[in-house]
């Protein structure tokens, strides 16, 4: 059990896999209340049976974050089973990358709607709780790709340095309501992601890379864990972390 983590309520999108799993079975073990949202509602119901079965408090419920409808009944879910919502996780994202010229118009439209629109929903549903609450943190998950653009991550990029704004004008924002913020932009870590790339040059370019530098999903974890178990006065605004031997 840890400071400032036993006892919160903590939503998370995206908890399928990857940085969202990682995470929802730190802050469990740590005594958080997890909230799993993703489509794939076999995975986060089995993590959630799974995660209870060890005497943790967790609930999944299955949540596409282009809907906001179904991203605010995930976080009315949690208020329901938990009487609150401590931390929102907009973590839920896609990185289909490629080249402008392959106009894959499509992969466009969806990193816009989920790394974008699905982390506006994500703040839309939980900032009126947290608000009445005069407490709460809302965590938004960028990318060092929302510090640097290269070829191929034209749009992914310009997702994540959305979240990077985004998260800072609510960061001045939600200053009267108590509400911490904090952004964390990751490097290569192992996940499901770099599948999501359709072009196959730039999906061997990005296995590679992943393949050589990636590290485990629980240095995003404990990123989390970090922001979170700070006193409540102290918000710690952005983290940014990459694998030792990344250079990019
Ligand atoms: N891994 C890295 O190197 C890295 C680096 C920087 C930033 N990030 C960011 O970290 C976040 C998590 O990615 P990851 O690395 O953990 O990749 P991942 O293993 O592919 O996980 C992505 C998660 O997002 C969910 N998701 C995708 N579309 C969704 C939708 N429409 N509605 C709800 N959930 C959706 C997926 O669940 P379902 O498919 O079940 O819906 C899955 O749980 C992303 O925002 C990513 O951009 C990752």
């Amino acid at each position: 059990m840890s400071a400032n983590i036993e006892g919160k309520v903590v939503v998370i999108t995206g908890a399928s896999s990857g940085l969202g799993e990682a995470t929802a079975r730190l802050l469990c073990a740590q005594g958080a209340s997890v909230v799993l949202g993703a489509r794939r509602a076999d995975r986060i119901r089995s993590l959630a049976e799974e995660l209870t079965g060890r005497g943790g408090k967790a609930l999944a419920a299955a949540t596409d974050v282009t809907d906001r409808a179904q991203v605010k009944r995930l976080v009315d879910a949690a208020v329901q089973a938990y009487r609150r919502i401590d931390v929102m996780i907009n973590n839920a994202g896609l990185m289909p990358q490629s080249l402008l010229e392959r106009l894959k118009i499509d992969e466009w439209d969806r990193m816009i709607d989920v790394n974008i629109k699905g982390v506006l929903y994500g703040i839309a549903a939980a900032l009126p709780y947290m608000k009445q609450q005069k407490a709460g943190h809302i965590i938004n998950v960028s990318s060092v790709a929302g510090h640097k653009v290269g070829p191929g991550s034209a749009v992914y990029a310009a997702t994540k340095y959305a979240v990077r704004a985004l998260s800072e004008g609510l960061r001045q924002e939600v200053k009267p309501y108590n509400i911490r913020t904090t952004v964390i932009s990751p490097g290569a870590v192992a996940t499901e992601l770099p599948n999501s790339s359709t072009d196959p040059d730039v999906a061997e370019r990005l296995r590679k890379f992943y393949g050589e530098f990636a590290i485990p999903a629980d240095s995003f974890a404990r990123a989390v864990a970090f922001a979170m178990s700070q006193p409540d006065e102290v918000d710690v605004n952005e983290i940014l972390f990459r694998p030792t031997r990344q250079e990019l």
